[in-house]
């Protein structure tokens, strides 16, 4: 498969390009109680391309954007919607991963890109206390239920994406670890 698109050569994102859908969710949330809500959901991610940048006249990456939807299994209602940037640069294999859900906290996660037995692994984390690869949030959020780091493992095999991602949260003055796992199948390329 070859990795260039429009002159631009993608690396490993590439592999991520195109619509997948899943059925397998599971999230695990805090209640009203800061106690365990488990809820199954279905999920769709569509990765696009989005271009190159280079920063500082030094730093060549590449980007691909994605939108990602995700509805509860029982009745089909969206209860997450999210959208972000992975971002990749080849002379390090150094990746990122920027996103922003609509609850008024954004992140960007940071990682080395890495192949293990003919799987790509996109692992990478963001802790809200780095200025670097860090989290940023409302006063509301960061008062009421702060994220205080985030950690994703993404994995692709062909046309099978598996993601893990964990989100230790404070909320009703305890910890919280806010966990979505889902695998998905690409059903479109483009
Ligand atoms: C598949 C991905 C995700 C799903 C399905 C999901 C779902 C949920 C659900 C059901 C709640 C409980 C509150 C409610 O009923 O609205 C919740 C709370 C929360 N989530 Fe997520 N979430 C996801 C990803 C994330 C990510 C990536 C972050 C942050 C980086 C995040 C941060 C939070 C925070 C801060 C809360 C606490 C708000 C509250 O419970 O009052 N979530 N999430």
């Amino acid at each position: 498969m070859s990795t260039t698109i429009n002159d631009i050569d993608y690396g490993p994102l590439a592999q991520l390009l195109g619509k997948w859908v899943g059925n397998k969710g599971q999230d695990n949330a805090p209640d009203a109680q800061g106690n365990p809500d488990k809820t199954a959901f279905t999920d769709e991610i569509t990765f696009t391309p989005a271009g190159s940048a280079e920063n500082a006249e030094e730093q060549n990456l590449v980007s691909i954007k994605y939108h990602h939807v995700v509805r509860k299994l029982k009745n089909g209602h969206i209860f997450h919607d999210q959208i972000g940037h992975w971002i990749y640069e080849k002379s390090t294999n150094v990746i990122m991963h920027s996103l922003s859900i609509p609850r008024g906290v954004c992140l960007l996660a940071g990682g080395i890109y890495q192949e293990t037995n003919g799987k790509s692994l996109f692992n990478v984390s963001a802790n809200a206390d780095s200025q670097e690869y860090g989290i940023v949030q409302s006063p509301f959020m960061f008062k009421k239920a702060k994220t205080k780091t985030f950690t994703m493992n993404l994995s692709v095999d062909g046309d099978e994406l598996h993601y893990h991602e964990t989100m230790l949260l404070h909320i009703y003055g305890k910890d919280f670890e806010h966990t979505d796992q889902s695998t998905l199948l690409r059903v479109k390329y483009d």
